[in-house]
């Protein structure tokens, strides 16, 4: 056990510059102590005491502001930065070396039974704000950007952001999406009315073509008629 807890300090140290000692981390990351309280929790949940786990893991909470269901599974070296606002579910599964931000849901959509919550593969990042809905996986090593949401599945190495969550870097590479500027949105009608424009310019032009031609071939028959 103190092994384990010696590795998530080391943990806090590697991926937070602020942590600057033991102490420092020991004393002030409350996303620390909330792991470490769950431990106990899924512990006394394993072993049938689910009524105290709940209520155990509510005073974490009360003082982490941190709410990690006794149920859910956490892996090795799990770092919660800043905690205040993060929300575990009960059948949430994450795996090793994964980092959440403050204010993150791991949430289900209030539609499944069962298995409802995500699957976190090792050493995701799911950023400040964003929530993460129903029993899908985001892939080994992909990034969640702050504020999205999440609904659908995330292949491994991607980033994905906005609202509903969509892929824009897939292994390093960028993924071209519809680049819709709100200001440059098409209108139908003016659209319409343009056509029509070109079109009259175009009937114009060919009249007056028409009439220049006429009038040239009345001027060159003219004389012949009045020889006639
Ligand atoms: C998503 C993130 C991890 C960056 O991942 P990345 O793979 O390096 O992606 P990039 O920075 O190359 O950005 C890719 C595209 O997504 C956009 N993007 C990045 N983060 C975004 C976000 N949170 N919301 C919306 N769009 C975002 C970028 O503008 C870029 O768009 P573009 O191609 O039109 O220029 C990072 O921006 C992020 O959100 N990190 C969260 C960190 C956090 O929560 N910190 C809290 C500290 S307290």
């Amino acid at each position: 056990m103190f092994n384990l807890m010696r590795e998530d300090i080391r943990t806090v140290k590697e991926r937070d510059p602020a942590a600057t000692s033991t102490l420092n981390v020991v004393v002030n990351y409350p996303g620390l102590h909330a792991l470490w309280a769950h431990r106990v929790d899924h512990w006394l949940w394993a072993h049938g005491r689910r009524g105290l786990a709940r209520w155990s893991s509510q005073v974490a909470r009360f003082f982490t502001g941190v709410e990690i269901h006794p149920g859910a599974t956490i892996g090795r070296r799990f770092f919660i930065d800043h905690g205040m606002g993060v929300v575990v579910g009960e059948t949430t599964i994450i795996h090793d070396d994964v980092t959440v931000y403050q204010g993150v849901t791991l949430g289900g959509t209030g539609k499944e039974k069962g298995k409802r919550h995500p699957t976190l593969e090792d050493h995701v990042v799911v950023g400040v704000g964003s929530t993460v809905l129903g029993d899908i996986t985001i892939g080994r090593g992909s990034k969640v950007g702050g504020g999205a949401v999440v609904i659908r599945n995330v292949p491994p190495n991607c980033t994905v952001v906005g609202i509903p969550g969509r892929v824009v870097v897939r292994e390093g590479q960028r993924v071209e999406t519809v680049d819709l500027h709100h200001e440059d949105l098409p209108d139908p009608v003016v659209e319409m009315f343009r056509q029509l424009q070109r079109r009259i310019d175009v009937l114009e032009a060919r009249v007056l073509q028409d009439e220049a031609a006429i009038s040239e071939r009345s001027g060159k028959e003219l004389p012949a008629e009045d020889e006639a």
